[in-house]
């Protein structure tokens, strides 16, 4: 069988970003015949980000339901949450003593932090954690641990995959054995890197994002409303591939609605109603999933109850994993 493994940081609430390019990808290998999917909230990564305890429970919640709104299906999926799984942290500590730090030198959060120091004149490292810095071993030890063959993902983590591959390579090749499963990376590329509100990547961090439940309809219709666009006006030709909202609509949309409106566009029509059909088109694939979002959210002990019985099945794996891995290091002898 084919491992499927995909997680989301718990710091935020779930954008279309998360969605198009993680959620409905993964969701929809899972269903693929002969594939496990392993899909997972990662707490621990918020840790780096986040010190508010009330934020990473709440983003938790709104994350868990999201998979489950959009289809998860907890009985054939192993759903769970990162920080259930001390294999995870274990894993990271043997993945650390084989890592280079000249690789984690080049990760891109890594160097974006030391570029921004660099601009305001600060030491190199200043404000920078140890954890942002280990963030791509963490990251390796969720997907080795499991054995991972495929981690769909946006364009923004693919370096994170390439590490992974780099440390389990090296690892094999140092202890003389297959330990690990090299993961692929698997990208959509009609949507690697669904633009935000302001035409750049949509993010968290660049507070761009367009949520993909929280608000419900009036909140979706307003943020779309709030994209970016030229200033060209109501029948004047417009210029779609340099148009956040073709860009989203595309990712939402058949191959045939997506000619239309690339034609409508072409043809002058006005941003405000473009919006309008983006929004509209939008809505069409979110108001089911949303009903069962808003049913998931007013039971938070019902998804607790899913994430527990994740991590036993996650564990079931992960624990065997690590007490071969044990042996071979010379920590623990069979006998
Ligand atoms: P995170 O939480 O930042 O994002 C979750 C997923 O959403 C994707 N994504 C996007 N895709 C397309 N366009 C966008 N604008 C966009 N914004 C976000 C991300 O690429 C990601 O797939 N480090 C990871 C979480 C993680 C993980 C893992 C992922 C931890 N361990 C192991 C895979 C395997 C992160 O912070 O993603």
């Amino acid at each position: 069988n084919t491992r499927v493994l995909t997680g989301i940081t718990t710091t935020g609430t779930p954008h279309l970003g998360n969605y198009v390019g993680a959620i409905r990808p993964a969701i929809a290998a899972s269903r693929e015949p002969g594939v496990d999917a392993f899909f997972f909230m990662a707490d621990y990564h918020a840790l780096i980000k986040s010190g508010d305890a009330a934020r990473i429970e709440r983003s938790r919640l709104e994350i868990a339901a999201t998979w489950l709104a959009a289809g998860l299906d907890p009985e054939k999926a192993t759903f769970y949450r990162q920080s259930d799984i001390p294999e995870i942290p274990e894993l990271t500590w043997f993945l650390t003593c084989i890592t280079s730090k000249g690789m984690l030198n080049r990760a891109h959060a890594y160097k974006a932090a030391v570029d921004r120091n660099a601009e305001t004149g600060e030491d190199a490292d200043a404000g920078i954690t140890a954890g942002l810095y280990m963030y791509p071993v963490l990251m390796a030890a969720d997907i080795l641990a499991f054995d991972a063959n495929q981690v769909p993902v946006g364009r923004d983590q693919i370096q994170h995959i390439e590490m992974a591959r780099d440390i389990a390579q090296r690892f094999n090749h140092l202890h003389g054995g297959e330990f690990f499963v090299l993961p692929q990376v698997q990208i959509d590329e009609q949507v690697a890197t669904l633009p935000g509100l302001d035409g750049r990547k949509m993010s968290k961090s660049y507070d761009n994002t367009i949520p993909l439940f929280a608000g419900g309809k009036k909140a979706l219709r307003d943020t779309i409303m709030r994209i970016v666009t030229d200033s060209r006006a109501p029948g004047e030709p417009k210029d779609a591939d340099g148009s956040a909202l073709f860009t989203l609509f595309r990712a939402f949309a058949n191959e045939s609605e997506t000619v239309a409106y690339r034609q409508a566009l072409e043809a002058g029509l006005g941003w405000g109603e473009a919006k309008q059909v983006l929004y509209e088109r939008i809505e069409t694939d979110v108001a089911p999933m949303r009903e069962r979002y808003e049913a998931l959210m007013a039971d938070p002990a019902g998804i607790e109850t899913i994430l527990l019985r994740g991590a036993a099945k996650a564990r079931a794996i992960a624990t065997p994993k690590l007490a071969a891995l044990r042996e071979a290091l010379g920590l623990r002898s069979s006998a």
